[in-house]
């Protein structure tokens, strides 16, 4: 699997409220919770288990348990909105944060925060930030994270434009996308169409 657009219904409808431009960062903030843990169970449904024995209060049988260590990883500052959900369906994730933000001209991602758990490289580290548009700033963060040894990677996004997707796809073909929607391409700005407007500030209030 490279990229799946997860087309589940009541992430389009919650989806559908966040666009709304007369939605107000609490009920925004609200759908986006909502939907990370619904994207949460898609990206976590095949994680790797390993057999463990336990004793039901009847008999003794060989159960499941997580193989491997989960560290989640918000982009800040959009990336937290997908945090707590996360972590609600995991409990057990350590979390790495980094912090990076797109030169508005350039659109260069521009890293300015990197603070990570120790091994990455035997962990499974998921992505997380609603908006995927050039594909910059994941980039960026999948190569920091590799360059710690980071091997098996997951990448969630809510919104997708085709050509971020497609950056993704093939700076780093080993990476799982997990998608809420693919929308229609980006404009002169930069800015995902129809998209959602700049997540961070409807997020946050900062608009
Ligand atoms: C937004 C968004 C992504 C990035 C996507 O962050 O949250 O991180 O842009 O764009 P890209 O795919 O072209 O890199 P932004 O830089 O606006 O920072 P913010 O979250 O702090 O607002
Ligand atoms: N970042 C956002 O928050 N929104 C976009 O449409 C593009 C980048």
């Amino acid at each position: 699997m490279a990229t799946k657009i997860l087309n589940h219904a009541l992430i389009n409808h919650k989806l559908t409220v966040m666009r709304d431009k007369n939605t107000k960062c609490n009920i925004f903030k609200q759908n986006l919770d909502e939907i990370a843990m619904l994207m949460a169970y898609e990206a976590t449904k095949d994680l790797p288990l390993k057999d463990y024995k336990i004793e039901t209060p009847l008999t003794g049988m060989v159960g499941q348990q997580l193989l491997k260590e989960v560290v989640l990883v918000p982009i800040l500052r959009a990336g937290l909105g997908f945090l707590d959900g996360f972590r609600t369906i995991v409990p057990t994730a350590k979390v790495g944060h980094i912090g990076i933000a797109r030169n508005e001209k350039t659109l260069e991602p521009e890293e300015y925060y990197a603070k990570f758990p120790s091994n990455l490289d035997k962990s499974t580290v998921i992505v997380l930030d609603p908006m995927l548009a050039t594909g910059g700033s994941a980039i960026d963060t999948i190569d920091n994270i590799k360059k710690r040894g980071a091997k098996d990677i997951r990448l969630v996004c809510l919104v997708g434009a085709p050509e971020g997707v497609e950056r993704i796809e093939e700076k780093h073909p080993d990476v799982d996308i997990y998608l809420g929607a693919m929308d229609t391409c980006l404009n002169e700005m930069g800015y995902i169409v129809p998209g959602l407007g700049d997540a961070g500030d409807r997020l946050f209030g900062t608009e």
